[in-house]
């Protein structure tokens, strides 16, 4: 399965200055127990987003360049390409940004959203959802704390 995994503000916001804009520590806690052990795909600005590689991952970097080569990664120029690298019978997740989004989103059998319930002053945005072709199955409320600044809903989305 192909899975696209994105915390998304109610905007569509995603990020501005290449970086994230909310901070959801048990998101990320969630999209490392997702992600860990599998193949991501991303987009080279994403990729660059990070302090460092993600742990335990095997990170594909979709770039137009064609000396771009960070250690340890794979490096393609397609997303046709960043698919066919992944192993056919696992899961493999596209984790961004938003170019990478829109390119893959006709590849992706399911969508987990995590729906952060505010609006953010973004340069970065989700692509729109057509309802007609996604099926929302899973749906799990999460209240804002003492380390949540806001309320954000894990949302999954199947195609129809
Ligand atoms: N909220 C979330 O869940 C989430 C998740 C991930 C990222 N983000 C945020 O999203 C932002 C980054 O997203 P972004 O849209 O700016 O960038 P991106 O999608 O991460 O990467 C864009 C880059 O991908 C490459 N690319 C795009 N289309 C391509 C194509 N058709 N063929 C080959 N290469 C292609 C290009 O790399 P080259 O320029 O090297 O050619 C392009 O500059 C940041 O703010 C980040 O924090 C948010």
């Amino acid at each position: 399965m192909i899975i696209m995994i994105a915390a998304v503000a109610e905007n569509n916001a995603l990020g501005k200055n290449n970086d994230l804009v909310w901070h959801l520590p048990n998101d990320f806690k969630r999209f490392k127990s997702l992600t860990t052990n599998h193949h991501i795909i991303m987009g080279r600005k994403t990729f660059e987003s990070f302090p460092k590689p993600l742990p335990n991952r095997t990170h594909v970097i979709i770039t137009r360049q064609n000396d771009y080569n960070p250690e340890g990664c794979i490096v393609v120029d397609s997303i046709e390409k960043a698919i066919a690298v992944c192993p056919e019978n696992e899961d493999s997740y596209i984790i961004g940004g938003g170019e990478i989004y829109n390119l893959a989103l006709p590849f992706t059998d399911i969508i987990e959203i995590t729906k952060v319930h505010h609006t953010f002053d973004a340069d970065t945005f989700f692509p729109k959802i057509n309802e007609n072709e996604w099926l929302l199955v899973e749906s799990e409320e999460n209240f804002k704390d003492d380390k949540h600044l806001y309320d954000y809903t894990y949302e999954t989305y199947i195609r129809k």
